[in-house]
């Protein structure tokens, strides 16, 4: 970790547990509190960016490191390895870096889809790794993408289909949709309309439908790059998933930002969308990530109306949080549960809390695991007990740091019994800096 005297002068998302590490370890045996349960074999794989100078100008622009929880037969071990890309191998800089759609920091998730590994970044193409965390390539489906790819696909667990999209500010078109078979080849590349430029992190898929978010973080090189502007106003547009750019139906909704939706499904001729928005976000720039009040994000359902053409937008929680995840088995479908890590909210930056909450969506219920004290989480995931067993029948798996003693775990909870002990606390070898999204990749 840097120096005390260092850390006055670094900005946040370089301070504690943001401060990356630089060693890849390979460690086995690692020390278990509780039991490991024996359905559980595979890795679990975070990313997060992990700048290897040491220094990044933003939180968003560290290189891409993966750390692995691999669990077999109640035994965990542990790796970590840079996503070795020529953002990695050059050690560029962001303004260097976006020039070229192969030179991805490949730092915020991790998708198995067709047989392959891949991190993603969602300013450049998808890079593969193995499944010992190792840098396969970059990926651009036969050459069909050279472009922003975003870091939010979504796998359809019935058609298996990986759906996606990409935004680029600084090129047209600015929005372009992706539709790639279930054996990894890209069968639709269809340019979308949008008015201006703006960053579109996630989005949202049902059976039948995927459904853009044109919300105000609006491309300004005033504002080092991009900032808020409620004054653009914000739409959804609701496309079927073989449609065109023409088939777009666009709906205004009140300005607000949603980096991440929770699920989205179809009743009838409404789709009704679960999102953690936050009134604002980016006020003034890029650079002002922070967190205060009107910029944490809380659980809100939109239903829209395909016959009325409107949207019916209400809060469903008032708690702060984000990072939602659910049964991936059941994305895009009817999902009941859904999961949050709760955010420290009004705290200037990010800040993962110690909350781990699983939400009822049709009770409008939540129940909380807390990690403990001076503990912070990360993104939580559902893990199936089996690939047939029911929606809520299996696992929350985090990894959260200990700021007292500065060291990293990985907790499984029991999701039917959220609010109860863990049962299991991997130690981790090492610290493993805070950072975005990972995946569970069960054995075969
Ligand atoms: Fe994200």
């Amino acid at each position: 970790m840097s120096t005390a005297a260092q850390e006055k002068e670094l900005p946040w998302h370089l301070q504690g547990n943001w401060y990356p590490v630089q060693d890849e370890l390979t460690v086995s045996g690692l020390e278990v509190e509780g039991e490991i349960p024996r359905e559980l074999n595979g890795i679990y794989v975070r990313n997060g960016m992990n700048p290897r100078s040491g220094w990044s100008d933003h939180w968003f622009f560290g290189n891409g490191m993966v750390h692995g929880v691999e669990l077999a037969d109640g035994k965990a071990s542990y790796r970590n390895r840079f996503v070795k890309t020529p953002y990695y191998e050059q050690d560029m800089d962001m303004l260097t870096g976006i020039m070229d759609p192969v030179a991805s920091p490949a730092n915020t998730h991790i998708f198995q889809h067709a047989g392959r590994i891949l991190t993603f970044e969602e300013a450049h193409i998808p890079w593969q790794i193995d499944r010992k965390l190792g840098t396969v390539g970059p990926v651009d489906f036969g050459g069909k993408l050279n472009r922003p790819f975003t870091a939010h696909p979504r796998i359809c667990p019935e058609t298996g289909e990986m759906l996606a999209f990409g935004y680029a500010p600084m090129s047209e078109p600015h929005l372009v949709y992706y539709r790639i078979d279930p054996q990894g080849e890209m069968v639709q590349y269809e340019p979308i309309d949008i008015p201006r430029p703006v960053m579109m992190h996630d989005w949202n898929v049902t059976r039948n439908h995927v459904i853009f978010m044109d919300l105000p973080i609006v491309f300004s090189l005033d504002h080092g790059g991009f900032a808020f502007k409620p004054e653009c106003g914000a739409r959804l547009g609701v496309m079927p998933r073989s449609g065109t750019n023409a088939d777009v139906r666009w709906f205004d909704i009140e300005p607000c930002y949603v980096f991440h939706p929770l699920n989205s499904h179809e009743e009838g001729n409404r789709l009704v969308l679960y999102v953690c928005r936050q009134p604002r976000a980016m006020v003034g720039g890029l650079d002002n990530v922070g967190s205060n009040e009107d910029t944490s994000a809380r659980l809100w359902r939109w239903t829209i109306d395909l016959d009325a053409g409107n949207v019916k937008e209400e809060q469903v929680d008032d708690s702060p949080g984000d990072f939602p995840r659910i049964d991936d088995r059941l994305t895009g479908l009817k999902a009941r549960y859904g999961y949050t890590l709760g955010m420290v909210p009004a705290s200037g930056s990010p800040q993962y809390d110690r909350w781990v909450h699983k939400h009822d969506l049709d009770r409008g219920t939540r129940t909380t695991h807390d990690l403990g004290e001076n503990l912070h989480g990360g993104e939580p995931q559902f893990v199936p007990r089996t690939p047939d067993s029911g929606e809520d029948d299996g696992f929350v798996v985090t990894i959260a740091h200990d700021e007292s003693t500065d060291q990293s775990s990985f907790f499984i909870l029991d999701a039917q019994n959220i609010e109860s002990a863990p049962l299991a606390k991997v130690k981790l070898p090492r610290r493993v800096p805070y950072g975005a999204h990972g995946n569970w990749i069960a054995d075969a």
